[in-house]
């Protein structure tokens, strides 16, 4: 019999994007939209660890289910690392990503191109009453000068990727899908779906 994990996030794009990843034939993965009235989870962790694995579990209590649920941040070396788990709210309660992008330039203006190192981390938590396990996937950039391309979400214009030469936001879909730190830090819960190594 195939086994049930719920994934404990709403944002349709990213359940599509995971969804793709996690394809198991062993596996039958169901989401938010199936459990109507599963509870909003508030992300008021100081980690993206605290706050991935509040979601799964809040959503594993709610559905008896095992649940899966990743947080991520960017985090910027010049500022020491924020706004790391404060980035959706970096510029305030109700920010957009145009908000953020633009008091994150704000905080780098005048920083030299060689001191605007920064990564996208992306924590993947999986939990249920017998096991929990945390996996992590990291993506190295850069912040540009100012906002390039009309793709992507959040701080996709400003973080530029060495390996492809563009920023996220001019890359394709697709291509940014399979390199990103969410599609790594899937791909490594993948392994350990199809290794066994998951105690359901
Ligand atoms: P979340 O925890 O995945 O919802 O991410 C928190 C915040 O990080 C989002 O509101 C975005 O601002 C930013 N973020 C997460 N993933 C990405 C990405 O792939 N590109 C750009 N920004 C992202």
């Amino acid at each position: 019999m195939k086994k049930r994990i719920v994934l404990a996030t709403g944002n349709q794009d990213k359940v599509k994007e995971i969804v793709e990843i996690l394809k198991n034939p062993d596996i039958e993965l169901l989401t938010l939209e199936d459990f109507p009235g599963a509870p909003e989870v508030v992300e008021d962790g100081e980690t993206l660890e605290e706050n991935a694995l509040k979601k799964a579990r809040v959503i594993f209590e709610f559905t008896q289910l095992p649940a899966v649920s990743d947080d991520t941040g960017l985090e910027v070396e010049y500022l020491n690392g924020a706004p790391g788990v404060y980035s959706s709210r970096y510029s305030g309660e109700n920010a957009t990503y145009a908000d953020n992008v633009k008091k994150l330039l704000g905080a780098l203006q005048g920083v030299p191109p060689g001191k605007r190192q920064a990564r996208f981390r992306c924590v993947v938590a999986l939990y249920s009453e017998n096991d929990t396990r945390i996996v992590e996937g990291i993506c190295e950039g850069e912040i540009t000068e100012q906002s390039r391309g009309n793709g992507g979400f959040g701080y996709d214009p400003v973080f530029f990727v060495p390996a492809q030469g563009c920023t996220f936001a001019e890359m394709d879909l697709n291509v940014k899908n399979k390199t990103s730190h969410r599609a790594k830090a899937f791909l490594k819960l993948r392994n350990l779906l199809e290794n066994k190594e998951f105690k359901f």
